[in-house]
Formats: structure tokens, sequence, C-alpha cells
């Protein structure tokens, strides 16, 4: 292993693995060494644009704690995260699609009654959601968990609000009735930005492109004997819709928020009008 050229290093990085023990790191290594020095040959580096890229994935890694994930930002804005999504969710069933997870879950959220308004207090549009969680035969799975987070009508997250105070709000676990369906009332949610104040947001500037999602509510749901699904609702009619910054979004996600102005109806959830309903059932693979 002396005297390596532009011709045989490659070869010779990879010889460095006949070692390895663990045959799944040696296939990974692999095609990351392959892939990594495919791309340096492609783009031809100046010393200088080296640089410039390890000081932006050590931006990266100083940002990174155990509230802020900048990493995982970087693979959701390259649609990497939703690449990896879509091969983890391969189904030959009709089931629900999954999406991104995001930063913003939170483990522990309460269980709450079906029906419950999980953004209690708060200003807003009313909104209930509502639907049936089933088997891909269309059996009805009762006593589902459906964990519930979504942001404000301002695009705010829980964890973003000062006055919240590391309480949890706009979250809660719902558990489907004997058929199987779950309901519950919040607040219409907005598209919001993704956090941009750091090296992912300056990458996104640089690239002219904007960090918005569309308005969205996200859900892990699951039952015993089921494959959990990990997605969102999305509002239709969204101006991001088409452009989500992180290539989450999925026609069979779009879901009509529909407008009711009949005081009456309002008056059966405790709202005044007007307010948004919108359905929505989940289709669950059985586990394999
Ligand atoms: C979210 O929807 O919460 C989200 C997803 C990916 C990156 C940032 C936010
Ligand atoms: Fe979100």
């Amino acid at each position: 292993m002396r005297n390596l050229t532009e011709d045989n290093l490659t070869a010779a990085v990879l010889a460095t693995l006949s070692n390895t023990q663990d045959a799944r790191l040696k296939t990974v290594m692999a095609s990351f060494i392959k892939h990594l020095h495919a791309f340096i040959r492609d783009v031809e580096p100046t010393e200088d644009e080296w640089l410039i890229g390890v000081q932006f994935l050590t931006d990266i890694g100083h940002l990174c704690d155990e509230n802020r994930q900048e990493f995982i930002l970087l693979s959701d804005t390259l649609g990497v995260t939703a690449l990896k999504d879509a091969i983890n969710n391969r189904s030959t069933e009709r089931v629900t699609e999954a999406t991104l997870l995001g930063p913003f879950y939170r483990e522990g959220a309460p269980e709450v009654p079906l029906m419950h308004n999980i953004a209690e207090g708060l200003p807003g549009e009313p909104i209930i959601v509502y639907g049936k969680v089933t088997a891909s035969d269309g059996r009805p799975i009762p006593h589902a968990k459906v964990d519930i987070w979504h942001a404000t009508g301002d695009g705010l997250y829980d964890v973003q609000i000062a006055d919240f105070n590391g309480a949890m709000g706009l979250r809660g676990i719902i558990r489907t009735d004997d058929a199987g369906e779950y309901r519950f009332r919040s607040i219409k949610p907005a598209s919001y930005p993704i956090p941009s104040d750091g090296p992912v947001g300056g990458l996104l500037r640089k690239l002219g492109r904007h960090p918005y999602r569309p308005a969205h509510i996200h859900f892990i749901v699951s039952a015993e004997g089921y494959q959990p699904i990990v997605t969102e609702i999305f509002v239709k009619g969204d101006e991001y819709l088409e452009s989500d910054a992180v290539f989450g979004v999925k026609d069979s996600l779009v879901v009509e928020f529909v407008r009711v102005d009949s005081a009456e109806e309002a008056s059966r959830y405790g709202f005044q009008p007007p307010f948004y309903k919108a359905e929505f059932n989940f289709i669950l693979d059985t586990a394999s």
C-alpha cells in the first residue's frame, strides 16, 4: 500500500475492510467508501472547498444535543429521511403511507379520552379530527394507540413556546373504541419553517430554497399484532404542499379540513363557529 494514485486509491481503501467481522458493517462501509470516492472524483474539490465541507459538518455537529438534531435536519432537507422511510415502509398491502417523524416528537404524551381537546385554552381555529383504525382487510382495531402532536396556528410546537415552560401541549394519546374509532379536538395547525437558524438553514438559503412545511398533524398509530405507522396528515389547500422542505407529502395523506358554520353543530363540540372537521382512516399492516 504505497505510491497510491487516483487510479488505485479506492481499491486500496476497500481492501482494508478485509478483516471486518461484521458483515453488514463491511457492506455499508464498502458502499460508503465507493460513493464518497466517486463524489470526490466527480466534484474534484479544491483545498478550500474541502475545508468548507469539513467546517459545515463540524458546525452541524456542534449544534447537536439532546434537544436539537441538525444531522437529521440535513438528512430531512436532502430527501434522505424520506427515501429511508419509503424503503422501510414498502408494503404489498393497502396500508396508510408513512412519512417523517420530525424532531418535535416527545415520548410520554398524556393519555386522554376520546374527543379530548389537546389544545385546551390555546387560541386558534377549532378542529375535530376523527376516523377509524383498521387492518388492511377492513377489520376495525379496537384499543389501538393513536399518538398525536402538532403545531399551533402560528406554526409553533409546545417546545418552541416559552409559556409552556417545558410542559406538553398540543399532544395526546388516544385509544380507539370498540369500533376502532378515534376522535379528538384541537386547533388548526399552520405551515411553519423548520429550524433554519443553523448550518442547514444557511445551506437552504444559499440554494434558494424556503424552509417551510405545509400544515400537518403528526401521528404514530400502533396496536398489538400490527406494524406501527409513523405518519402525518396534511391540510388540503396549503400553499406548501408542492414544496415541502423535507419531501414528506403524499396525496393519500392530504385531507380536507371542512369548514362548518352551524352554531348548533359547533355547540355539540363546545366550539364557537366556525370550526373545521377532518376525517382520516388509518390502515395498519399485520406485524411480520
Ligand atoms: C416536523 O414536521 O415536525 C419536521 C420534520 C422534519 C424536519 C423539521 C420538522
Ligand atoms: Fe411537524
